[in-house]
């Protein structure tokens, strides 16, 4: 069941939203030649601790045991902080959501470290991008699949693979709810959108083949290729005209 949100619950996920990108840009400041992904890690706990009121919502989800997921170059998501040391040239995508009274917020962006490849820089905005097509087309009267289609389009155009083996999703009272958000798919097809729904849409892009595998962590998507891989999201409230972005500062 798809449920729709109404004004006072839209604003408590907007204020998980909000905070979850706060802390990520706040992390994202830190991401530089020579840090640990850990320490990427201890600097949002501490941000946790000093706002208070707000509890990170990946921790302890399914047993993950961390605040951040830190997915570098081939990893595609579910990365997780350890000893792992960034370095010029890397890419590292940071996944963050929030819980706040009951209400759950998620966002992710994808940094490089210092000079990267044409090709890279290419994939981070191309991914980014593709997000911001499918929230062009999330709003009530279309379909859902019109999301998926924009995202897709863009991202094959240009040359890169959407992943297939995770998908955006249905955000509220829990994490993940309905709808899967599939970043392909045809258009015109999939539930109608209205009003009050909220998603968060996240295309994870790989520069080569689409396929991924697990690591031996059991968490860590990598690319099968190794390809390098990027990965863009947002919490997004649709209304008639248009979706409005709730992890937007
Ligand atoms: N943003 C990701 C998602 O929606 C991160 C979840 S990590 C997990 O799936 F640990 F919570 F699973
Ligand atoms: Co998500």
């Amino acid at each position: 069941m798809i449920i729709l949100r109404d004004a006072v619950e839209v604003e408590k996920i907007r204020t998980a939203s909000r905070y979850a990108m706060e802390i990520l840009l706040h992390v994202k400041e830190a991401v530089k030649d020579g840090i640990k992904t850990k320490e990427l890690e201890t600097l949002c706990e501490e941000k946790l601790n000093r706002i208070g009121k707000i509890r990170p919502a990946f921790k302890g989800y399914s047993g993950y045991p961390f605040c951040l997921c830190v997915s570098v170059n081939e990893e595609v998501v579910h990365g997780m902080p350890g000893e792992r040391t960034l370095k010029e040239g890397d890419i590292v995508s940071i996944d963050f959501g929030v819980e706040y009274d009951g209400y759950f917020g998620d966002c992710a962006l994808t940094c490089g470290i210092g000079k990267l490849s044409q090709k890279t820089e290419k994939l981070l905005k191309v991914t980014e991008e593709s997000l911001y097509k499918g929230i062009h087309e999330a709003r009530a009267g279309n379909r859902l699949h019109d999301i998926s289609n924009a995202v897709q389009s863009h991202v094959e155009a240009e040359g890169f693979s959407v992943v297939r083996d995770f998908v955006g999703h249905g955000i509220g009272r829990s994490l993940h709810e309905e709808p899967q958000v599939p970043n392909f798919g045809e258009k015109g097809t999939g539930p109608r959108l209205k009003k009050g729904m909220v998603l968060a849409i996240e295309p994870m892009v790989n520069m080569g083949e689409s396929d991924v595998m697990i690591k031996g962590n059991g968490w860590t998507a990598v690319t099968k290729d190794r390809s390098y891989s990027a990965h863009f999201e947002h919490t997004v409230v649709l209304n008639e005209n248009g979706a409005e972005i709730l992890s937007a500062l």
